[in-house]
């Protein structure tokens, strides 16, 4: 049972990254789906999905400098995103940040990432940012291809290069910086 999940898995995720699997699906999902910034109920359920045996804390829900959004489909729970904004206190991150970007396995490839992303960018252009940044690891492939297609590029922020430098490697993969220019650039 174990392993017929995990080939199920393995096959799922071969499949989604053909372009007519991603056709196919994206017609259905988007008939079913919902994008919206997230209530308190919503936050929940967000943190139940990522973080099922953990403590649930409800201080972060009520930060002003976050705002969730949330993708339901056909009325499940299929995908979340962040925007962050950090002061230059903060820094090295500073500025508007996407952050906690993710879509349940069954609801991949059908555009949920990308239509949360846009939100986020749309947010961030709205209040006037003009950069947009997030962090992602260096062999994320959908990610990297997703973050690209949407003008996304490589950046390097001095100060936090070196953080990320010196964090231990997954693998020998790394986290890296990639930016968009919004507002009047777009
Ligand atoms: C990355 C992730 C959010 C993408 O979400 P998704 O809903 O499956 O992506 P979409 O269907 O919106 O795809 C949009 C684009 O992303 C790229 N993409 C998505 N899945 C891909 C895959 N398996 N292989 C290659 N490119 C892929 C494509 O460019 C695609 O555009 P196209 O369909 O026109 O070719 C999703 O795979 C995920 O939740 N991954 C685990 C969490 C994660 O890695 N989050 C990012 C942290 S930085």
């Amino acid at each position: 049972m174990k392993y017929n999940r995990k080939y199920l898995g393995v096959a799922l995720r071969l499949m989604q990254r053909g372009s007519l699997y991603r056709h196919v699906m994206g017609f259905i999902i988007q008939k079913g789906l919902t994008i919206r910034e997230a209530d308190e109920a919503d936050k929940l359920k967000v943190d139940l999905w990522i973080n099922p045996k953990g403590y649930i804390s409800k201080a972060g829900h009520q930060n002003q400098n976050v705002t969730e959004f949330v993708a339901y489909c056909f009325g499940y729970l299929a995908g979340r995103v962040q925007l962050v904004r950090y002061s230059s206190e903060n820094r090295p991150y500073s500025g508007y940040w996407l952050w906690g970007l993710a879509v349940k396995s069954q609801f991949k490839g059908g555009g949920i990432g990308e239509k949360l992303s846009q939100e986020v960018i749309l947010k961030a252009s709205t209040e006037g940012s003009k950069t947009l940044d997030l962090l992602v690891f260096n062999n994320n492939v959908p990610a990297l291809q997703l973050y690209r297609k949407l003008g996304f590029v490589h950046y390097v922020i001095p100060g936090l290069e070196e953080q990320l430098q010196a964090q231990p490697t997954q693998n020998g993969h790394r986290h890296v910086v990639m930016r968009k220019l919004i507002g009047h650039f777009q």
